[in-house]
């Protein structure tokens, strides 16, 4: 969840004369936000970097969710500045862009503490970049660009996209308003806001028409979607489930998915797609953070572990082989041996196919900063080290449960090894398996041999040379 990524930039490179190099940390949003980034300086005459060396922009797509990512950020300055010298040297310019949730929480602070940098630009700002690298470009005017107020950001960009493979990400909302004691984002990402369904579903049929057969709805908080309801449908909003019912009939797309969602924001057409709609996969990503009510009283939930283990019942009515996935905390300010003991008793009575979890880490200006009873460092790693070998024993199980069966494989790249294609499983398992390059892009019947901890190892049946489509 919070893997750091290089994020190369690609795009239109045939009139390109400038290059960009987009470091990219964090959640699927940045990784989203990165590639609509190049997206919007392709029209400005910027192609791909492959490394920061010889750029004419450097982008760092920050995030925020962790202590130290503000130092993080700075030190990575300092190694840029050396090859920003180096290009004036030769007579040339590189600009230094930081965007992303550090931008939004430190906003002039940055500039200001880091001369090298040329412009800062929030998350819900990032389509401004065009016109701040213009600006920056004639070294005059400020560029600093943080503010909360464009709302309607997604239509602001260009209608275009680049697609790297078959799954494609389709941000439908932003922002958070559920004020978790420990987190950042309602801060950084600011109030919660959806997009208009007949944009969303624009953008679905358009990714279609660029080869998409995979869509993944992406949200902070994506089950608290409400967005208006296209014209043609009158006033009024609609949910999660209906959007998820109507991308489903977009030729072309055969798998949707959502991240992530909010135990509250839960409602009963979600849980109805999931029974009804085929395309819609079976894997719920729902952050729990705490299997103790006080913690996550404390934590501002808003769920207790009963209303969770009431969810996950109704989605497995729903959906019998569906894979749970979550994130937890462990040692949040307060949290006794008997919480987190809550915690491992949630998590035997779920089972989980796939978790992400961390320790409590302190956020300046988040309430929980100030909350006493922080947890000393060696008790949150003795039970991060508990909670994860529970985890990883579930996750083998799950991935074992699989071995025998044969999975439609979503194919979406190359294997390590030669002759080697590697793939999605409708759980969101990574599978790989011999065959040849031209299933790129299709789904596959494949037959799971073997399991290990983060892949499972499939077989073509039979002669599949020319790959065929599963049901
Ligand atoms: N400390 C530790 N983990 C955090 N997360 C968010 N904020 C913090 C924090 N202050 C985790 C939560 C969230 C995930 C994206 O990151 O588990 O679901
Ligand atoms: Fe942060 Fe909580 Fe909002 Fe998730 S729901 S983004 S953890 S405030």
């Amino acid at each position: 969840m919070t893997a750091t990524s290089d994020s190369p930039a690609s795009g239109p490179a045939a009139s390109a004369t400038k290059r960009v190099f987009i470091q990219t940390y964090g959640c699927q949003m940045n990784v989203y936000d990165s590639e609509r980034m190049k997206d919007v300086l392709a029209p400005l005459g910027y192609g791909p970097a492959e490394t920061p060396d010889g750029a004419d922009l450097v982008v760092l797509n920050t995030c925020h969710i962790r202590e130290k990512a503000t130092e993080k950020v700075y030190s990575e300055v300092g190694r840029l500045k050396k090859l920003k010298d180096a290009k004036a040297a030769d007579g040339g310019k590189m600009m230094i862009a930081v965007a992303g949730c550090v931008a939004q929480a430190e906003g002039a602070e940055i500039m200001r503490r880091a001369p090298a940098v040329d412009m800062v630009v929030g998350p819900q700002a990032y389509h401004k970049l065009p016109e701040l690298v213009a600006r920056a470009a004639r070294a005059s005017g400020e560029a600093l660009e943080t503010s909360f107020d464009v709302v309607e950001k997604f239509d602001a960009l260009p209608a275009s996209r680049q697609l790297e493979g078959p799954s494609a990400f389709l941000s439908v909302q932003e922002g958070c308003d559920k004020f978790c004691t420990f987190c950042v984002v309602p801060y950084t990402r600011g109030a919660e806001h959806s997009r208009g369904a007949d944009a969303v579903l624009a953008e679905a049929r358009m990714l279609a028409a660029q080869g998409a057969r995979e869509i993944v709805l992406l949200g902070q908080n994506v089950n608290a979607w409400h967005g208006a309801a296209p014209a043609i449908d009158g006033a009024g909003s609609w949910d999660l489930g209906r959007l998820i019912r109507q991308v489903a009939l977009v030729g072309g797309i055969d798998r949707i998915r959502y991240t992530t969602s909010h135990p509250g924001d839960m409602d009963d057409s979600l849980f109805e797609a999931h029974g009804a709609v085929p395309e819609l996969m079976p894997y719920l990503h729902l952050p729990v953070q705490s299997g103790s009510d006080r913690v996550l009283k404390a934590m501002n939930r808003k769920h207790d572990a009963t209303s969770y283990l009431d969810i996950v019942a109704r989605m497995r009515a729903a959906r019998p082989d569906i894979a749970m996935a979550s994130d937890f905390i462990v040692g949040f300010p307060g949290e006794t041996e008997r919480d987190f003991e809550d915690t491992m008793a949630l998590v035997r009575a779920v089972g989980f196919a796939s978790a992400y979890s961390f320790k409590y880490s302190r956020r300046p200006g988040t309430p929980a900063a100030e909350m006493l009873g922080q947890v000393p460092e060696e008790v949150k790693d003795a039970r991060l080290q508990a909670l994860q070998a529970l985890l990883m024993e579930q996750q083998v199980a799950f991935n074992a449960s699989k071995v025998g069966a044969t999975v439609p494989v979503l194919v979406t790249g190359k294997g390590r090894h030669p002759g080697q294609m590697l793939g999605k499983s409708p759980w969101l398992q990574s599978v790989h398996f011999d065959g040849p390059d031209s299933l790129m892009g299709q789904i596959v019947d494949v037959a799971i041999v073997a399991a290990g901890r983060n892949s499972l190892t499939g077989e073509l049946p039979g002669d599949l040379s020319g790959g065929r489509k599963a049901a």
